[in-house]
């Protein structure tokens, strides 16, 4: 291995939980739309998962639903009930027997899930506001009482990753769902605790974070939480960054082991001022970094970019579009063939990278995510 890649390769201890992994490099949550109807995960999964995971130092499961009105996707893999313990305790094994941590990431969809796979075929979120997308269906505004159980269902799906085996969960408060939406003064009009202020619009992703972490503290081994977010939303009234250091702030003091910046493009600036360049992660990362582990993520093809992350200071980078195209990444850089790394998908790479269909057919149909190549 070419020497100056040494430090994506230095172990990491996790400062909460103690938890040691053998490297910086993870691979990013990614949703295949390739479960079972009933949200157990399917053969095509586990393929996808085992060629993948050899090599980094955690694999992070595509998002996993704790409550059945949180299914986002069809194919999506669910945490919501025991039944589907054995089939989280699979996956989990699956990605340990290659040497890697399993994070189960914890999901609930919100005004974002899909309404045809709902019971009762309506979404709910924290109010009847729909996303301002085309097609967005009004969701119901939850009671008090529904609040209260989306809440214990983080916590149950914990107990389940637990009870499955897995080495942590990672709270998904990121690309506009149910705990990004309470926190969104676009789609959180409520005048209750759970929203109307700043302050308020905090209390659900803290509520959650608080049973999360209760729930973790029952696993008896370190047993990693981290919480995903987005920095900023476009819409007017949207989540800002001063918003977002706020909430990082309070996450900050909670024992949580990382904060994951969900972003597209790890450099890439503000959403809501393309005058400010400035690397939101790194922001992020310059806030709070000292405090509690960030997680960058958003556009690493090639070892070098992975490099260049992790001088920004943040200590674990995670990857997931590379991943798809190209599972060998890790062991390539190793033996010294990182000018053989993958970083076009080409349309006849299906069976040997073993992407299960219906990721495959996303892949493939929707523009301006991979460079597909013939
Ligand atoms: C096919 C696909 C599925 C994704 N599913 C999830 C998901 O389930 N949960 C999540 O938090 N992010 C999801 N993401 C976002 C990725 O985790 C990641 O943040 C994004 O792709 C940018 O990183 P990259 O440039 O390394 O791909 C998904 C991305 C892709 C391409």
């Amino acid at each position: 291995m070419n020497p100056k890649y040494e430090p994506l390769f230095q172990s990491f201890t996790f400062p909460a939980s103690g938890l040691q992994v053998n490297n910086r490099l993870i691979m990013a949550p990614m949703t295949t739309w390739s479960g079972h109807l009933d949200g157990t995960v399917s053969e095509a999964e586990i393929s996808y998962y085992q060629k993948r995971s050899r090599g980094l130092g955690i694999v992070i499961t595509a998002a996993c639903y704790v409550h059945p009105l949180g299914q986002a996707f069809a194919g999506q893999i669910g945490a919501h009930t025991d039944d589907m313990i054995p089939s989280l305790r699979q996956l989990a094994t699956t990605i340990q027997s290659q040497g890697a941590k399993a994070l189960l990431q914890i999901h609930h969809g919100g005004r974002m899930s899909s309404a045809e796979l709902l019971p009762g075929k309506q979404p709910v979120s924290a109010s009847a506001i729909p996303a301002e997308q085309p097609g967005a269906v009004t969701p119901r505004e939850m009671t008090e009482a529904e609040i209260l159980q989306a809440i214990a269902a983080f916590g149950q799906a914990t107990r389940r990753a637990i009870q499955a085996g897995f080495d942590g969960v990672e709270i998904h408060g990121a690309n506009t769902y149910l705990i990004q939406q309470f926190f969104s003064p676009h789609a959180n009009r409520r005048s209750d605790q759970w929203g109307g202020s700043l302050e308020k619009r905090l209390n659900f992703p803290l509520a959650v974070t608080d049973e999360v972490i209760t729930a973790a503290n029952q696993a008896k081994r370190p047993f990693l939480v981290g919480y995903r977010f987005s920095p900023e939303e476009i819409e007017n009234p949207g989540i800002t960054m001063a918003d977002t250091l706020k909430l990082l702030e309070t996450l900050a003091t909670r024992k949580l082991d990382y904060l994951h910046v969900s972003t597209m493009n790890f450099w890439g600036g503000s959403l809501r001022d393309t005058n400010d360049k400035r690397s939101r992660a790194v922001m992020v990362h310059e806030q709070v970094g000292q405090r509690i582990p960030i997680m960058g993520v958003g556009g690493v093809h090639t070892p070098d970019e992975a490099l260049q992350m992790l001088q920004s200071g943040v200590p674990l980078v995670a990857l997931g579009r590379e991943l798809l195209m190209e599972p060998e990444w890790v062991m390539k850089i190793q033996s010294g063939q990182e000018t053989q790394i993958r970083t076009t998908l080409p349309k006849s790479a299906q069976t040997d990278l073993l992407i299960p269909d219906s990721l495959w057919q996303m892949l493939m149909t929707r523009t301006g995510w991979l460079p597909v190549v013939d």
